[in-house]
């Protein structure tokens, strides 16, 4: 089977620079048309690789491909695949320090290796989850059992207009009604307005609310934007809020030079969400919370069982069910330790650099096209951007904005997605897999430049 699979898998990843960025032609009916009922007999398995590789994979967007530089591009890095299949093949049980302490350890190595990166404390450690939206759910909770009494729905909690909205479904999942999170104007580089967020939290205690939380991003979804940090912490510290930096998209970065300057403050709060499937170019499926004192999940997360077997004890170890949501779950740990243990830091460092100096080259690329606004230079990989014209009004620059877009994805070299910020319509591009090099940037203002033109004409 692995030999077959194999012979499927190798011609797929060595030609995924050639595959089409994106490609939906016939997406409904090729759906329509693999809907089956539960099959009562086996398949042969060049069948069913026929129906993945032939039909399913091709019409979707090239995720793991270089032209990807839409949402927040990962890369899915092939070492991980390994990691897993090892992983489901032994399909040790890791959520339980005692039912595999030697592999449990190689995770808890992963966690502390990430805690080190982020500048936290001894007293730090964390959890592997499914990505970011899970990390920040783990960590309004963790927050929520920290700061409130158990019953907290007047607890308050503070986000910027520019937040993941997976921080708000954390709020909702947390059981915090709608108008308990308090969306704070950005100013004009889309950070939090650190005035804005003293008012809305001394108005909240004067109606006799209680603010317990407040939200930073470590690069934002919308454009890159990195909140002031060190002004939220010292913000946090002095209203006795948990601070959260929801660094998903950009944490990553902190193994950089730029990176940690950019992402300075960081390491002030009481946790942090990263995405390895972001920032370490994993497959989808890994995200990571760190909090600076694991105590705080433990409190927050621990429960008993009688059927369970025994919990250690000692602070050295971790029983990650008793600081997580989950019980059973995937060995996550062997993802991450795995493609570090073989490449080392040294070559994350490097990729990320490069994506780093890719944004800019982007960001230079876009400002020689004439007609063109860089709205959000690139504070880590990502700049946001919209083409404009004399004379025309914001709604038909937004109409032919969006044109725009289609005509650079109609071309298939690269996929671009586009947000909209204070009305704005703005297309983005967001470099972040390993895969993408200064060919496929330079491809990308050329169809950017083309597809203006086209515009015109
Ligand atoms: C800043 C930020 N936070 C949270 C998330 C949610 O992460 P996930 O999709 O891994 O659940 C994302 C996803 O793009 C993000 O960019």
């Amino acid at each position: 089977m692995m030999h077959a699979v194999l012979m499927r898998v190798a011609p797929h990843v060595d030609s995924l620079a050639e595959q089409p960025a994106h490609d939906l032609d016939g997406h409904v009916a090729l759906a329509r048309s693999l809907a089956e009922p539960l099959p009562e007999h086996g398949a042969s398995l060049d069948d069913v690789l026929g129906i993945l590789f032939d039909r399913a994979v091709p019409k979707s967007f090239n995720t793991a491909g270089p032209g990807y530089l839409a949402y927040i591009p990962g890369g899915g890095l092939l070492h991980a695949a390994v990691a897993d299949f090892l992983a489901d093949a032994v399909n040790r049980y890791t959520g339980v320090w005692l039912a595999a302490p030697g592999l449990v350890q190689l995770e808890t190595n992963v966690l502390r290796w990430l805690t080190g990166m982020v500048g936290f404390p001894d007293t730090a450690h964390g959890i592997l989850s499914s990505g970011g939206s899970l990390a920040n759910f783990s960590a309004v909770v963790a927050a929520r059992a920290d700061r409130l009494p158990e019953q907290f729905l007047n607890g308050t909690l503070y986000v910027s207009d520019q937040v993941h909205h997976s921080v708000q479904k954390a709020a909702m999942l947390a059981g915090f009604p709608a108008g308990n999170v308090c969306v704070v104007p950005s100013d004009d580089r889309f950070r939090m307005r650190l005035d804005a967020l003293e008012d809305a939290i001394a108005r909240d205690r004067a109606a006799g609310q209680q603010p317990f939380l407040v939200v930073g991003s470590g690069g934002t979804t919308n454009t890159g934007a990195v909140d002031d940090l060190p002004g939220l912490a010292t913000i946090a510290a002095r209203e006795d809020l948990w601070f959260h930096v929801d660094a998903a998209y950009g944490g990553f970065f902190v193994m950089t030079d730029r990176g940690r300057r950019a992402l300075a403050g960081m390491e002030r709060a009481d946790s942090i969400t990263l995405d390895p499937h972001k920032g370490l170019f994993l497959p989808y499926g890994t995200g990571a919370l760190l909090v600076r004192d694991v105590a705080t999940l433990k409190r927050s997360h621990a429960t008993e069982g009688a059927y369970l077997p025994p919990m250690q004890g000692q602070d050295e170890f971790f029983d990650y069910c008793q600081i997580s949501p989950e019980l059973s779950r995937p060995f996550r740990g062997l993802r991450l330790w795995l493609p570090l243990k073989l490449l080392g830091a040294a070559v994350f460092r490097a990729a990320l650099d490069e994506k780093l100096d890719l944004a800019h080259r982007a960001a230079d690329g876009l400002r020689a096209i004439r007609g063109m606004e860089v709205v959000a230079e690139p504070e880590l990989s990502t700049v946001a951007f919209r083409a404009t014209w004399p004379g025309v009004d914001a709604a038909e620059t937004n109409a032919r904005n969006r044109r725009l877009l289609d005509g650079v994805n109609r071309k298939k070299r690269v996929y671009l997605t586009a947000t909209t910020v204070n009305g704005q319509f703005l297309l983005r591009i967001c470099v972040l897999s390993f895969r993408t090099h200064r060919d496929r940037i330079d491809e990308c203002l050329a169809d950017i430049a083309q597809a203006l033109d086209e515009l015109a004409s």
